[in-house]
C-alpha cells in the first residue's frame, strides 16, 4: 500500500578487491601485423589499427619490436548508455595501447558473439575478449580458443564455466555487491516501516550475469525486513523502451506501487516516462534505486526522479588493455580483477554531474 515512510541515507561506498591466486600464460606471441583484415568477419565486426605503441592505457610495450597485437573483443551491443560508454573505452584504450582491435557488436545475441569468437580464432588473433551476454553456453566455443592457444579474457560480465582455465582473467563489477547496495538503502531507507512496502523489480537481460546478481543480492540484503516485497518482477532487457513498457504494465496492474528497482539506468528512465505519463512523480510516488550512473541517471538523479543509484563503471578499456599486454608478455595476471564503484543519492549526483565523463 502507498505511504510516507521515514528514511535514513544509508550509503555504503563499496571497496575492490582483486582475488588471489596468479595463473599461467598461454600467451601467444604470434601477432599479425598491422591490420590485415583479410577473413571475413561477422557483419558488424569492424577492425582499427594504430601505428605505434603508446603507454597511455596503462600497458607497457615488451611485445616483440615490429609487432602489433591484435586483440579481437566481441562487444555485447547497444543496449544502453553504460554500453556505450563501455564500447567507447574499449576502442579509445585499444588505439591508445597501439592495438589492431577487432571490434564485433553482438546486437545482444549469443549466437553472434560466438560467430564473432570463431572469426577471430580463424584470424589467429592474439587475444579475444568478450562481455557475455549470458553467462551459460560458453564451454564449446572457449574450448576452440584454448586449443588454438588464444588466450581469453572476460569483461564486464562472467561466464558459469566450470573450467577456469578457458579464459585468462574475469575484469569487472561485482554485480552481486551492486544488488546489495540497492537493497541495503532500501533497508535503511524503511527501518521504520510499520506497512509492507511494494516493490517492482525490472530485471537486465535474462540470463544475463548483471540481473542474476544484482537481483540476488538485492534479494538477500531486503530479506532482512519482511514489510519489504517485490510484487512483480520482470526483464526490460537492459533498453529503455522495455523498461518504459513493463512499467505501463506494473502500473496498469499494480495500483500500490511503493518503489521501483531497475537494473540499469536506462530501464529507470524509460519507467519514468510511464510513470509522468501516467500522472505520477518519480522519486516522490515512487521511489527509484538503480544501477550504472551514466550522465542521463545522474541527471535524472539530480533533479530527484532517481533517489538512489549504485554506480557500475563501464570505463574497463585501459585495465582490459594491460591484461591484454601482460597475457602477450608471459606474465602473471589475477584471475580476478574488480572494478572500483560508489553510489549516489540525488544530492550526490548534483555534486557529481559536472564533472561525470560517461
Ligand atoms: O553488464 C553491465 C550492464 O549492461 C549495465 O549495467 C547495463 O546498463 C548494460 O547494458
Amino acid at each position: 500500500m502507498k505511504s510516507k515512510k521515514k528514511w535514513g541515507s544509508g550509503l555504503a561506498l563499496a571497496a575492490l578487491i582483486a582475488l588471489t591466486a596468479a595463473c599461467g600464460n598461454n600467451g601467444n606471441n604470434a601477432s599479425n601485423s598491422g591490420g590485415d583484415a583479410s577473413s571475413a568477419p561477422p557483419a558488424s565486426e569492424s577492425s582499427s589499427a594504430s601505428p605505434s605503441a603508446s603507454p597511455s592505457a596503462g600497458a607497457s610495450s615488451e611485445a616483440p619490436a615490429g609487432k602489433t597485437i591484435t586483440l579481437g573483443f566481441a562487444q555485447v551491443g547497444a543496449e544502453s548508455g553504460w554500453r556505450t560508454a563501455n564500447t567507447k573505452s574499449i576502442q579509445d584504450s585499444a588505439k591508445n595501447a597501439g592495438f589492431e582491435l577487432k571490434f564485433s557488436d553482438a546486437q545482444q545475441k549469443q549466437e553472434n558473439q560466438i560467430k564473432a569468437i570463431r572469426s577471430f580464432i580463424q584470424q589467429k588473433v592474439d587475444v579475444i575478449a568478450f562481455s557475455p551476454v549470458v553467462e551459460s553456453g560458453w564451454d564449446t566455443v572457449l574450448k576452440e580458443a584454448k586449443d588454438a592457444g588464444i588466450p581469453v579474457i572476460l569483461t564486464d560480465r562472467a561466464v558459469d564455466s566450470k573450467d577456469t582455465t578457458l579464459y585468462k582473467t574475469f575484469i569487472g563489477s561485482d554485480f552481486v555487491e551492486e544488488g546489495k547496495k540497492a537493497g541495503q538503502w532500501l533497508v535503511d531507507k524503511y527501518k521504520d516501516a510499520s506497512e509492507d512496502v511494494n516493490i517492482v523489480e525490472l530485471q537486465g537481460t535474462t540470463g544475463s550475469a548483471p540481473a542474476n546478481d544484482r537481483k540476488a543480492g538485492f534479494q538477500e540484503v531486503i530479506a532482512s525486513n519482511p514489510h519489504l516485497k517485490i510484487i512483480a518482477s520482470q526483464t526490460g532487457d537492459f533498453t529503455r523502451a522495455k523498461g518504459k513498457e513493463v512499467m505501463q504494465a506494473f502500473l496498469k496492474a499494480h495500483k500500490d506501487i511503493d518503489v521501483l528497482y531497475a537494473h540499469n539506468d536506462d530501464m529507470a528512465l524509460g519507467a519514468i516516462q510511464a510513470i509522468e505519463a501516467a500522472g505520477l512523480k518519480p522519486g516522490e510516488d515512487i521511489v527509484i534505486i538503480s544501477v550504472d550512473a551514466v550522465k542521463d541517471g545522474m541527471t535524472a538523479a539530480s533533479e530527484g526522479k532517481i533517489n538512489f543509484i549504485v554506480e557500475c563503471n563501464p570505463l574497463l578499456g585501459p585495465q582490459l588493455m594491460e591484461a591484454v599486454q601482460a597475457v602477450v608478455d608471459g606474465k602473471e595476471i589475477e584471475p580476478r580483477i574488480v572494478t572500483k564503484e560508489t553510489t549516489f543519492t540525488s544530492e550526490q549526483a548534483k555534486e557529481a554531474l559536472p564533472s561525470r565523463e560517461y
